[in-house]
């Protein structure tokens, strides 16, 4: 697929990750709607930076992936207001350590729903618009955590585990239309709070001994993109963390 013109939703998109996401398809071309929960403020710097830069439109929607009518609205408010839905990257995510024995059904359910049951239902309210326009593309955004998991966040990591599970299982079931493929980001950006000494054995954890950048990971994006030939895949982008 080609991303000049297409229509892109991106959640999580306005800070971080998401928002390298959102620049790397809106400098090929793709309008974009920007998903945020909190990031009102940030969304809105988003929309203007990429109305500037690449001279293409972007819309913000609100959504709290954990109410899954929200999650539905979401689709049905995008495909109005950019014409038509080609493209949806799940990158939106809960990510806290849960020490197992302390762990809670609170703990567990922001992580699952945010994860893993919203990117389900948005896929699913998703899918009619993309047929609709022709076809489409998923990307979701897992992690190499969700193979290997650490115990220190078993919600977190049993969450993108189930997204690699829904990546393949939605491959087949979204066939031959639409193709769904996952990234699974090593170390891009350390959670605000992390310290010299946690940061350095991070690096140290990777086969590359250093971090990745939020544009690797968008590059990856724009690959599953432009690959016609690819569905049904979970691309690593971790500097070998996965294998190390
Ligand atoms: N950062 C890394 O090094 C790394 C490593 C491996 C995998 N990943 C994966 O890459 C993706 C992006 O990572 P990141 O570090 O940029 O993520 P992040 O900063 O932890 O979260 C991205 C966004 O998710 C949104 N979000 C969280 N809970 C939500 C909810 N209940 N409802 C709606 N939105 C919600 C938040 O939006 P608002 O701010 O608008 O509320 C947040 O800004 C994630 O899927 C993550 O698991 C990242």
């Amino acid at each position: 697929m080609t991303l000049e013109g297409k229509a892109v939703l991106v959640t999580g998109a306005a800070r971080r990750v998401g928002r390298a996401i959102a620049l790397a398809l809106a400098e090929r071309g793709a309008r974009l709607a920007i998903h945020y929960n909190r990031s009102r403020k940030e969304a809105a710097e988003l929309a203007r930076d990429i109305h500037r830069s690449f001279g293409v439109d972007a819309m913000t929607v609100k959504a709290e992936l954990s109410d899954i009518r929200a999650v539905e609205r979401m689709a049905k408010t995008v495909a109005s207001g950019l014409g038509g839905l080609h493209a949806l990257v799940n990158s939106a995510s809960v990510y806290e350590s849960n020490v197992f024995g302390k762990t809670t059904p609170d703990d567990w359910n922001r992580h699952l729903d945010a994860n893993l049951r919203a990117p389900f239902f948005l896929c699913q309210a998703a899918a009619p618009h993309m047929r609709r326009s022709g076809g489409g593309v998923i990307v979701n955004i897992a992690d190499w955590a969700g193979l290997r998991p650490y115990a220190g966040y078993i919600p977190y990591c049993v969450s993108k585990a189930g997204l690699l599970c829904l990546n393949t299982a939605l491959a087949k079931a979204l066939a031959p239309e639409i193709r769904v493929n996952a990234v699974m980001p090593g170390p891009v950006l350390l959670p605000p709070g992390t310290t010299k000494r946690q940061a350095q054995a991070v690096r140290e954890a990777t086969l590359v001994k250093r971090l990745g950048s939020p544009e690797d990971v968008a590059r990856a994006v724009v690959y599953f993109f432009e690959n016609d030939f690819v569905t049904g895949a979970a691309l690593p982008v971790d500097g070998g963390r996965l294998i190390a």
